[in-house]
Parts: C-alpha cells; sequence; structure tokens
C-alpha cells in the first residue's frame, strides 16, 4: 500500500519518467510535493518544476528521502545510476527499474543485500493513461512493494505482473509494439490515400478503427479469430483483403518484427 506521506524518487525525467510522474499525481497516488525527480542536465529543471513536482540537482539526493525510488533513465546509464545511489539507499526503500534490458540480478549486485528490486516495463501510450505494464518481483521485494508498484504502474494503464524471465519477451511485445502499430497505421492510412480519402480522415478511421477493434476484443474478451468472422462474409471485401494481407505474409512479419526486438533486448542489459 502506498501512503499519503510516501515520497517517490523519478531519477530520470524524460519520456517515460515524466509520463508516470503525472498519471501518478492525476490518480492522487502521490501529491506533487512528493514527487521528487532528477534529470542529466540542469536545464531541464524547469519541465519537472512547471509540473509543480520537486527537482534535485542529484541522483543521491533524491533517492536519500524517498520510499520508492524508480530508474528511469537509458538503459545504459543505468548501471552509473544505481552505483551512484548505492551509498544512500537502505532496504526499507524500494527500487523499481523500467530500463529495458537490464535484470533485477544486475541492479541488486550494485546494492547492500537485502535490497528490495522491482523491475517494470511500460510503454508509451502510458503518456496519456493507456499504458501496459509488467512488473516482475526480485527476491527480496514483498507482496506488498509488488502492490505498490501495481498501484504506480496502474495509474497510468493496466498493469500484469509475470516472472522475470519473460521481460525480453514482454519487451518486444508490447514495451516496443506501439511502434509497429505506428507504422500499420501508417501504412493504412498511406492505402487510404490511395483509394482516394484524404491523408487527415484516411488517419482518422485508420486510427479509430484499430481503437475500436482493440476494445472490442478487450471488452468481449472474445478470440480474433471469431471477431474477424464477423467482419468476413462469404465473397465480401474483407476476405479479399485477408488474402491480400496473408500473402504478403503479414503475420509472419509480425511475429519476426517481435523475435528480432525480443532478442535485441536480451542483448541491451549486456552492453
Ligand atoms: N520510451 C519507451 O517506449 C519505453 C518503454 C518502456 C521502457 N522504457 C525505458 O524507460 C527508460 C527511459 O526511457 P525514455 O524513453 O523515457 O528516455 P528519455 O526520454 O530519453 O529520458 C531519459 C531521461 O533520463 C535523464 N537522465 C539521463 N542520465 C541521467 C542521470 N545520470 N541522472 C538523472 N537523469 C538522467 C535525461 O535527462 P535530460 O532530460 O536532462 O536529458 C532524461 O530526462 C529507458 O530505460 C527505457 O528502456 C522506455
Amino acid at each position: 500500500m502506498i501512503k499519503k506521506d510516501m515520497i517517490i524518487a523519478i531519477c530520470g525525467f524524460g519520456k517515460m519518467g515524466e509520463a508516470l510522474a503525472v498519471g501518478l499525481r492525476k490518480k492522487e497516488v502521490f501529491a506533487s510535493g512528493n514527487i521528487h525527480c532528477t534529470t542529466a542536465r540542469a536545464s531541464s529543471e524547469h519541465r519537472v518544476t512547471e509540473h509543480g513536482f520537486v527537482y534535485h540537482k542529484t541522483n543521491p539526493e533524491a533517492a536519500k528521502e524517498a520510499d520508492i525510488i524508480l530508474l528511469a533513465t537509458k538503459p545504459g546509464t543505468i548501471g552509473k545510476l544505481v552505483q551512484e545511489i548505492s551509498t544512500v539507499v537502505n532496504n526499507k526503500q524500494l527500487i523499481i527499474s523500467i530500463a529495458a534490458g537490464v535484470t533485477i540480478a544486475q541492479i541488486e549486485e550494485k546494492l547492500k543485500d537485502n535490497q528490495p528490486v522491482i523491475r517494470a516495463m511500460p510503454n508509451t501510450p502510458a503518456l496519456i493513461g493507456e499504458g501496459m505494464t509488467v512488473i516482475s518481483k526480485g527476491g527480496h521485494s514483498t507482496t506488498d512493494h509488488m502492490q505498490q508498484a501495481e498501484s504506480i504502474f496502474e495509474s497510468v494503464g493496466k498493469v500484469v505482473a509475470l516472472d522475470e524471465k519473460h521481460m525480453d519477451a514482454v519487451t518486444g511485445l508490447s514495451g516496443s509494439g506501439p511502434a509497429y502499430v505506428f507504422l500499420i497505421i501508417e501504412a493504412l492510412a498511406e492505402a487510404g490515400v490511395k483509394v482516394g480519402l484524404s491523408r487527415e480522415i484516411s488517419l482518422l478511421l485508420t486510427a479509430q478503427t484499430l481503437l475500436g477493434a482493440s476494445k472490442l476484443l478487450l471488452e468481449t474478451n472474445a478470440h480474433p479469430a471469431l471477431l474477424k468472422d464477423q467482419v468476413t462474409t462469404p465473397a465480401g471485401t474483407a476476405i479479399d483483403g485477408l488474402l491480400a494481407l496473408e500473402q504478403g505474409g503479414l503475420r509472419t512479419c509480425l511475429i519476426n518484427a517481435v523475435v528480432k526486438a525480443t532478442e535485441r533486448a536480451g542483448k541491451l542489459g549486456k552492453n
């Protein structure tokens, strides 16, 4: 449970750090004054303070007073960040990392024994409160820590807990997934232009169709094949479209994309 007087330190107030800070304040998980943030450049301070959050010049200064420390810098700088805060953190504090490819063990080995650590993988729709986050429990974190992490990421969307062994796959699917979807949206909108629609109308039709189809699946809990069949009337239009997609190898192409991104996620933490 997250108590009213708790402080969260967000080390790395970038795209994800900011999305989480804004979501946490909006859902009243933390008050603005209890959200403490850091950035690499002092010139980024105004991005923090204009929201009413507290800015700290250094990571140890932010981490020292916090109950929960969120590591939200790029994967390549996480090692240095953990090293920096290692002298001020203790096992009463929870550390949550959102860095792609960085394992719980890699974080724990830089810290004192019994440090609670949770790894999370959100995605960019968190920026508008529609994120998908997977959280994984470290060896020294408790059920209460997992509930705290759940409350944090629920402020920006849906959350599920999975064993850490699935994190590279999660990174390849939902973590990187918005990029695939934007490419699909771009391509479908181009197709609309090709068949005579304006670009603006094509984009609206495409994005709302993806949103509606996703909501229909989530709300009915129906199998995608069944929902596909409902659109596909005998000798109708959709079956011709589907045939073209299968001939073009869309299914294989998307599977390959996730496999490649998963492999890359596995290499990120090792660099
Ligand atoms: N973007 C995604 O789709 C996504 C999805 C899931 C997970 N993630 C993970 O989220 C993390 C952040 O990604 P992002 O897209 O939010 O990156 P980002 O927008 O580039 O933000 C990184 C932030 O870290 C700050 N920073 C860099 N070094 C620092 C240091 N030593 N101390 C404190 N702050 C420091 C930067 O400061 P300045 O503002 O001064 O440059 C910047 O605000 C990554 O580890 C990534 O793997 C990202």
